[in-house]
């Protein structure tokens, strides 16, 4: 299976920052080829302003977030569709900064995985278990609980798995951690969603760089990352898309 990277920006990037990175990767990408599918999340700020740029330079595009009404009194909201009429394809939900930060549970993410899948939108939702859940032995039990709680039935889309004691720390989950959780996942989803579980792209997550990348793609059920740091600089960007199996 083509492997995906995506680049999560989280809060980072003013206009000329955003097209100076946009530029750089168009530019390096340009040499690459063929190559897995590449995409950016940036902030909603800059999606309008990037689509045509993206675009061309053959990345797609990805939100960070959506809520689960398709418009209405929600303040500061942005909705699926608002997204799609942007040109957006994919959106991340439920991670972990957000369900911290936003109290966001199993089923506010389950509501949105819906409206992004009725927009026409690609999923990339977020597992992964914290700091004490690890210690605790519950890694498996957390995972598992959130995939049965954040995805709807018929599901179409993409999971990353995200460890949370793993994410900005500079330090990636082992290979063997990896390897151990993305088969669990795999199970999971073939146990929920049957045949469509075979096929759906699972990510990991949490401080991929240039050095650990080689280590992380080849494992098995490992279907693409998902990259904060290292999604914030052409340099440290391209040479994870470069290490991606095209097919
Ligand atoms: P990181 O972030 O690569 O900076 O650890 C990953 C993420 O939170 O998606």
């Amino acid at each position: 299976m083509k492997q995906i990277i995506v680049g999560n920006w989280k809060m980072n990037g003013l206009s000329a920052d955003a097209d100076a990175l946009v530029d750089g990767l168009a530019a390096q990408l340009a040499a690459l080829s063929p190559r897995a599918d590449v995409v950016v999340c940036p902030p909603f700020t800059q999606l309008a302003r990037l689509a045509p740029k993206l675009k061309q330079a053959g990345i797609k595009l990805g939100a960070q977030d959506c809520h689960k009404d398709k418009s209405g009194a929600h303040t500061g909201d942005i909705s699926a569709p608002m997204l799609v009429d942007l040109g957006v394809e994919y959106v991340i939900l439920g991670h972990s900064e957000r369900r911290a930060e936003h109290h966001e549970l199993d089923e506010t993410v389950r509501e949105k995985t819906v409206a992004a899948m009725a927009a026409g939108l690609t999923p990339i939702v977020c597992v992964g278990e914290n700091d004490d859940q690890r210690s605790a032995g519950d890694s498996q039990a957390t995972v598992g609980w959130q995939i049965e709680g954040s995805l709807p039935q018929g599901f179409r889309g993409i999971v990353a798995y995200e460890p949370i004691w793993a994410i900005g720390t500079g330090q990636a989950a082992s290979q063997q951690d990896i390897a151990d959780m993305a088969a669990f996942i795999r199970a999971e989803l073939v146990r929920q969603f049957g045949d469509a579980g075979k096929t759906m792209q699972i990510l990991y997550g949490g401080s991929v760089n240039e050095r650990n990348v080689t280590d992380i793609l080849p494992v098995e059920h490992v279907d693409g990352a998902l990259v904060g740091n290292a999604s914030l600089k052409a340099d440290a960007f391209v040479p994870l898309v470069r290490a991606a199996r095209a097919s």
